[in-house]
């Protein structure tokens, strides 16, 4: 299978490339397409053949479900048993966004998408393209990152293509993913709600609307049944062996004094330095947006080792510190 790229404007998609990677989806193909967050590998999430397309061609765990992407509140409301106030309140005010809700899931909901569990993920994104290709199929769509299992997310067309070229219908390219990284996962099955995994809506923008939520995120060990295996230990990893350090600076300085092949990753921009470094944005929100480029360019580069300045330790640095430490070698 080849896969057919049509560039889309970000603000102004072209409808006839919308309503192409529509139709593929409606006769149960696969489109990859942008999001605020990342890039989605997307299928009709009402058909059970599609959607074990998705497993087949990310070589996903049968464990691990799928969160299905709608285009307005109302559609969400047909795929869950009840739709809580709680539900609409959040989603008054996160959605569209990168905010995803567990819910008891409805009937017509497969087995398959959610992994045999009782609830389905939902989320309404912020991306005009996105958007735009869940009006145009008229059907939720169940869309996990577009990357190969374990792999790290991508937030450019060029990501997708280089995990996922022979295995999808149609990639929609509408250029570099704003967010970078992917949506905050939230339990509304359990009393408070849980954070099962951060993302760029923050623990004190959810309590801030909703009150004290539990923000013990499930510990990152591989377990079976997986709960959410975005908790998985290794996942979001480059194939690089990757530390996240304190004093980064004399780490690269270490490493290359045995010889090593060093990238440098670090939000801290210090003087001149002989090894591949990336400096990115000082704050949580740019820093997000450009990780997983960095992290991809680091691990295209042949190195032996990328070393990563450990970002702050405040709230808002919680999904990237989440990220990194999932990108760290074992
Ligand atoms: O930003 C995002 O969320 C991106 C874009 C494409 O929307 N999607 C994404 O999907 O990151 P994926 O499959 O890479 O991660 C989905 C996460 C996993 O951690 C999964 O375990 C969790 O959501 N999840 C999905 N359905 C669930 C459910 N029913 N219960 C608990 N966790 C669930
Ligand atoms: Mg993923």
């Amino acid at each position: 299978m080849s896969c057919e790229i049509l560039r889309v404007d970000v603000e102004s998609p072209d409808p006839r490339a919308i309503a192409r990677a529509a139709r593929f989806l409606q006769r149960g193909g696969l489109v990859a397409f942008a999001t605020e967050t990342v890039y989605g590998l997307g299928a009709n999430a009402l058909d059970a053949p599609a959607v074990a397309k998705i497993f087949a061609a990310k070589g996903r765990p049968a464990g691990n479900p799928i969160i299905v992407h709608v285009a307005q509140p109302n559609d969400a409301k047909k795929l869950v048993k009840a739709w809580p106030a709680l539900a609409q309140t959040l989603a008054e005010r996160f959605w569209p966004g990168p905010l995803t809700l567990v819910l008891p899931k409805a009937a017509c909901v497969p087995d398959l998408v959610t992994a045999g569990a009782p609830t389905v993920a939902l989320r309404m994104p912020a991306h005009p393209v996105a958007l735009a290709l869940l009006r145009a199929c008229n059907l939720p769509i169940a869309a996990p990152s577009a990357n190969r299992s374990t792999e790290l997310s991508p937030t450019l067309a060029e990501h997708v293509l280089a995990g996922l070229a022979d295995r999808i219908d149609l990639l929609l390219d509408a250029g570099p993913t704003t967010g970078g990284l992917e949506s905050t996962v939230l339990d509304l099955t359990t009393d408070p709600p849980r954070v099962l995994r951060p993302g760029l809506v923050t623990n004190a923008e959810l309590e801030a609307l909703i009150g004290p939520i539990d923000r013990s995120i499930p510990p990152p060990e591989d377990r079976q049944p997986i709960r959410s295996p975005g908790q998985m230990r290794r996942h979001y990893a480059p194939r690089t062996p990757l530390e996240v350090t304190l004093d980064s600076r004399r780490r690269v300085e270490e490493l290359c004094g045995q010889g090593l092949r060093v990238g440098w990753l670090t939000h801290l921009a210090e003087g001149n330095t002989e090894v591949l470094r990336i400096v990115l944005a000082a704050d949580a929100i740019g820093y997000s947006a450009q990780l997983y480029a960095a992290l991809h360019r680091l691990d295209d580069a042949g190195l032996d080792r990328i070393v990563v300045e450990a970002p702050p330790a405040t709230d808002e640095w919680l999904a990237v510190r989440d990220r990194l430490r999932r990108a760290e070698s074992a």
